[in-house]
């Protein structure tokens, strides 16, 4: 079999010592994997001043999969996160976590297998936010189609290759109609195609609720960026913690795998460093490659080391990492490993399909801040004021009902015909000569009556 490479970065504090561990396995198990060692953490700091150095990126792009020991990042000195560096750098639009039961590793349950893919990109993570009043803060949630069905596809894919028999979908679609609505219609599109794994959805609340009630149930779920951050930890709270949790990072042209936890600096240099968690991610990066029946040699090793008591300190045993690691190539079964290969990532790099619409212009929302409810005029141009809303509720017309009113009302604008956006600028040129201290406009789009935007509640 042919070998590959792959880009190794070690990192800090217990890095060297858990990383060590994987080359040991992979060696033992004969893997045909060959390492390209790159720095990245507090070494490349110090040597480059930057805690990603350009080599490193290149040597990733170049093998295009990297496994990663963890970086420590220092709190002062302004040095960004080495994590966030590169998923940025390599737009690594997936995170993917296992949440398996392990033996020996003690909780409630002991059923759990469950693979979460998470969108890592956007959502309300793109970072956008702003005050708009003295008293209001906003933060856009971007959900896209494509940037959607990127980390979808790779879900479905990740199923089809694993034999998995279920992708879920979790959202909250009943409240965000429009955005998790449209990851929700997406997920929908892209499991047609395919039919022989089992798709459905559930509301996020009600997924955290089952996942710690009846974990068991779950398969394959897949989410957007928020949701996903807060259930793959709780996934890995539910199969003893982040120290046994592993990841990766998924993109297009390229993936980083890593282990959820910390350098940990307390325990570095000491030999009682647990390398679970970076051999479950080196697991998961030989699914990713193909390598599927190397992955379970390893995995069904690993388990069984800690099912026969072989542990380390942080669960309870006396075993060094390097007397662990031995127990674990003690029990590697390699019959089948080599012949249990499939193509890599076969399909997921396909494109995402854009979609165009013609959408007609019918008026705005303009946001007002105001102490109290705002006058505003009722006809401007060929515009009639609708309602006025505040925090999403309507507050005219109609008696204002009591409630805690906020200084930012939204006015909402709309034509009997379609509009232009000159006709937009000429109102709120129009509402700056009345003095009416507007901060965010919105424009109100329909497709064939269909509204592109969402109902005020009570509208
Ligand atoms: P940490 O995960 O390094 O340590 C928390 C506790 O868990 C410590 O008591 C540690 O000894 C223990 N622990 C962690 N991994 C272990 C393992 N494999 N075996 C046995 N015990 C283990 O979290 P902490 O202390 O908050 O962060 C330390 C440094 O790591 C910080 O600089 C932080 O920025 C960095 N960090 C890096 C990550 C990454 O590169 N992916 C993720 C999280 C933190």
């Amino acid at each position: 079999m042919d070998m590959r490479t792959v880009t190794l970065i070690q990192g800090d504090g217990i890095g060297q010592e858990i990383c060590q561990s994987v080359i040991d396995v992979f060696a033992a198990a004969k893997v045909p994997v060959q390492w390209e060692m790159a720095i990245a953490g507090l070494e490349a700091i110090e040597k480059f001043g930057n805690g990603v150095p350009p080599e490193t990126l290149e040597s990733i792009k170049r093998n295009t999969v990297a496994l990663k020991g963890p970086t420590t990042t220092p709190i002062a000195g302004g040095h960004k996160s080495v994590n966030v560096t590169i998923r940025k750098a390599l737009e690594l639009y997936a995170n993917v976590r296992l949440a398996k039961s392990m033996p020996a590793v003690e909780t409630r349950f002991s059923n759990v297998d469950v693979l979460i893919v998470r969108e890592n990109i956007e959502d309300t993570y793109s970072g956008i936010e702003h005050m708009q009043t003295p008293n209001v803060a906003q933060c856009l949630k971007l959900i896209t189609r494509q940037g959607s069905m990127a980390a979808i596809r790779y879900a479905f894919e990740e199923a089809r290759k694993l034999g998995r028999k279920k992708v879920t979908c979790v959202h909250k679609a009943n409240i965000h109609k429009i955005s998790d609505g449209l990851f929700l219609n997406v997920f929908r599109e892209v499991a047609t195609e395919y039919p022989e794994i089992e798709a459905n959805d559930i509301i996020v609340d009600n997924c955290c609720m089952q996942l710690v009630s009846r974990p068991e149930q779950f398969d394959v779920l897949v989410l957007p960026n928020l949701y996903g951050d807060i259930v793959s930890d709780l996934c890995a709270g539910i199969v003893g913690g982040l120290g046994v949790a592993p990841g990766g990072n998924i993109g297009r042209d390229c993936a980083v795998f890593e282990a959820v936890h910390g350098s940990a600096p307390d325990i570095a240099g000491k030999g009682l460093a647990n390398p679970t968690a970076i051999l479950l991610s080196s697991v998961q990066m030989l699914q990713y490659m193909g390598l599927i029946g190397y992955a379970s040699a390893i995995q069904n090793a690993l388990e069984s080391a800690l099912a026969d008591g072989v542990k380390t300190r942080d669960l309870g045993g006396t075993a060094s990492t390097s007397e662990f690691t031995a127990g674990i190539i003690a029990r590697l079964n390699l019959d089948g490993a080599e012949s249990n290969v499939v193509p890599a990532r076969d399909g997921a790099a396909k494109e995402p399909t854009m979609i165009s619409e013609d959408w007609e212009l019918i008026g705005c929302d303009v946001f007002v801040e105001n102490h109290g409810l705002p006058q505003m005029p009722e006809k401007i141009g060929p515009f009639t004021l609708r309602l006025i809303s505040n925090r999403g509720t309507k507050v005219w017309p109609g008696a204002t009902p009591d409630i805690m009113l906020v200084d930012h009302f939204r006015n909402r604008y709309v034509a009997d015909t379609s509009v232009t956006r000159q006709d937009v600028l000429a109102l709120l040129q129009e509402l700056t000569a009345m003095g009416k201290h507007w901060c965010h406009v919105e424009l109100l789009n329909q497709v064939a009556g269909e509204p592109r935007y969402s109902k005020a509640q009570g509208e």
